[in-house]
């Protein structure tokens, strides 16, 4: 693991909109203030150390509890708080049993992801396993509000973001539509959970974007577009959350729009429909615009590009910027040699790296390119 202040660590970097790590101007390495920490490297270094130990010490009984885990049960998902005497909630593992329908969008999302993914380990090891990179990933506590700062929790941390980091309350609770005295898990009508500041506390940048934006004027939550009511479970709400890794709600928040004006092809994308800027994760999403000609046999004679969002990986360092609510990014491209065909198309990367082969074509359209009046 290296040290913080390593090479790993050495650039500011950025998650979900929070600094993660500085250097001061006396050249020490702090966390930034806004993860409630600025403590410098040698104390930071021990407090590792210890969390260290409390992680392998955690791992050791989340094995012991996996053992004893009945078969088909829910595998990495060992018990996250004992339930313990009276008034203690039940795990989330309980809530695979009443809720199994729920569980079941839950363990397909991204949440239940949040820590276990590829990309998301492959960015910790370079970020050193830091336990503040993994904070949001696989958070202690419940139901939180924007600015709090999230301590990442010691069991089951494969399990990401649960149930009980949305619902539970600090009394043993559950935050529900509605309080429902009889059940099990005692649900109290929370009108925080329905807001938009439920999801606040994790992305940050996305809440502040959205908060700025005639979508809060409007009343339109995060969870009216990313939990959007089920018609098989009555009042329900899906749980999928779906987001940059679902090409059709991508898609259908932005628009691609071309013209051309004398000698010029037009080409503009429309942040029409996202409840925040387009797209709405800053740090690795990269977003372009591409004009292709071809010859009769399929062969790309010219191909233009015009970068819309750009980034450095890991280092949050953007090129350009995201396209903000209700506003166009707008590119022109000279016409050459008309009459032509010219093939546009918006390409997204969720990750720098990808090819051009591997971005998603959100957009596609074709364009008669003629000699302009009196060019002819
Ligand atoms: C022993 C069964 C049981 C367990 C375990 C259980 N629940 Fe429930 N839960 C229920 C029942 C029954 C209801 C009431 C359903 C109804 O009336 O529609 C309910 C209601 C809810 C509601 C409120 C729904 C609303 O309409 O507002 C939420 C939220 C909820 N449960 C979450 C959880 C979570 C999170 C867990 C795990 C920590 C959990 N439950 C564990 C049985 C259970
Ligand atoms: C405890 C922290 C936390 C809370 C609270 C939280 N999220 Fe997330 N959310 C995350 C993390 C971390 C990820 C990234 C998971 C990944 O991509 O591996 C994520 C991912 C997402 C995604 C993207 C999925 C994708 O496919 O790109 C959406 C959409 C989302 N969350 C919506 C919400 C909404 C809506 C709420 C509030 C109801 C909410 N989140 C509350 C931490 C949180
Ligand atoms: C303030 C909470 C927070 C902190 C701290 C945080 N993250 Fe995240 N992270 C998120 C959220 C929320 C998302 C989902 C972003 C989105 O889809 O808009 C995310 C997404 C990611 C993704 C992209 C996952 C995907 O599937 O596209 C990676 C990789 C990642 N984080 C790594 C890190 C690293 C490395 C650190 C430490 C430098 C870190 N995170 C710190 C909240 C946080
Ligand atoms: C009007 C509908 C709408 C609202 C309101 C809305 N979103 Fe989104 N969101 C979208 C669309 C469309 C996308 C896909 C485009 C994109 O990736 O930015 C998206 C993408 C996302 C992503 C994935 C971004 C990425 O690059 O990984 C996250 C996370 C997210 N939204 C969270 C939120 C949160 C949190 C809120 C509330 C503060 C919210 N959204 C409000 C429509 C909405
Ligand atoms: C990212 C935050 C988040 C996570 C994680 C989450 N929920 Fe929810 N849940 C919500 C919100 C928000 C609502 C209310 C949506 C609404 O009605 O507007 C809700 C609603 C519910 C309901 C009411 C009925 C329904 O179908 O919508 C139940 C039951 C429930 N959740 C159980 C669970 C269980 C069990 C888990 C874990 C497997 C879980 N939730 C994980 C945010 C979350």
């Amino acid at each position: 693991m290296p040290p913080v202040g390593s090479a790993g660590c050495r650039q500011a970097g950025y998650c979900g909109g929070s600094v993660y790590c500085s250097l001061s101007a006396d050249g020490r390495l702090q966390l930034a203030a806004k993860l409630g920490l600025n403590a410098p490297v040698d104390m930071l270094a021990k407090t590792r150390i210890a969390c260290g130990v409390i992680c392998c010490l955690a791992l050791a009984l989340l094995i012991a509890l996996g053992r004893t885990s009945p078969p088909g049960g829910p595998g990495a998902l060992a018990r996250q708080e004992a339930s313990t005497g009276e008034g203690a909630r039940p795990s989330i593992s309980d809530c695979r049993k009443c809720h199994a329908d729920v569980w079941q969008e839950w363990n397909d999302s991204y949440h239940a992801k949040a820590f276990s993914d590829d990309q998301v380990q492959a960015a910790f090891e370079h970020f050193g396993f830091d336990r503040k990179c993994q904070s949001c990933h696989a958070p202690q506590g419940g139901l939180s509000t924007p600015g709090m700062v999230l301590e990442v929790r010691q069991t089951d941390q494969a399990s990401g973001v649960t149930c009980l980091n949305c619902h539970g309350l600090p009394d043993g609770s559950i935050a529900g539509r509605r309080t429902i005295a009889e059940a099990p898990c005692r649900p109290q009508q929370s009108a925080l959970l329905l807001s938009s500041e439920a999801c606040g506390a994790c992305h940050e940048a996305i809440y502040k974007d959205w908060h700025a934006s005639r979508y809060r004027t409007e009343g339109k939550s995060c969870q009216s577009c990313h939990m959007p009511a089920l018609a098989n479970r009555a009042g329900g709400r899906s749980h999928l959350c779906t987001g940059s890794h679902d090409e059709a709600l991508v898609r259908s928040g932005v628009t691609l729009e071309c013209r051309q004006e004398g000698d010029e092809l037009i080409v503009s994308a429309t942040n029409h429909a996202t409840g925040h800027n387009f797209p709405g994760e800053r740090h690795n999403r990269v977003l372009y615009l591409q004009v292709l000609e071809r010859a009769p046999d399929g062969q790309i004679t010219l191909a233009r590009q015009a970068l819309i969002k750009g980034i450095t990986p890991f280092r949050g360092e953007s090129s350009r910027e995201q396209i903000r609510v209700d506003q166009t990014f707008e590119a022109r491209f000279p016409v050459v040699d008309p009459p032509v065909r010219a093939e546009v198309r918006l390409l997204y990367k969720p990750f720098p790296w990808y090819s051009d082969d591997e971005a998603l074509t959100v957009h596609r359209k074709e364009v008669e390119l003629t000699a302009p009046l009196g060019k002819l």
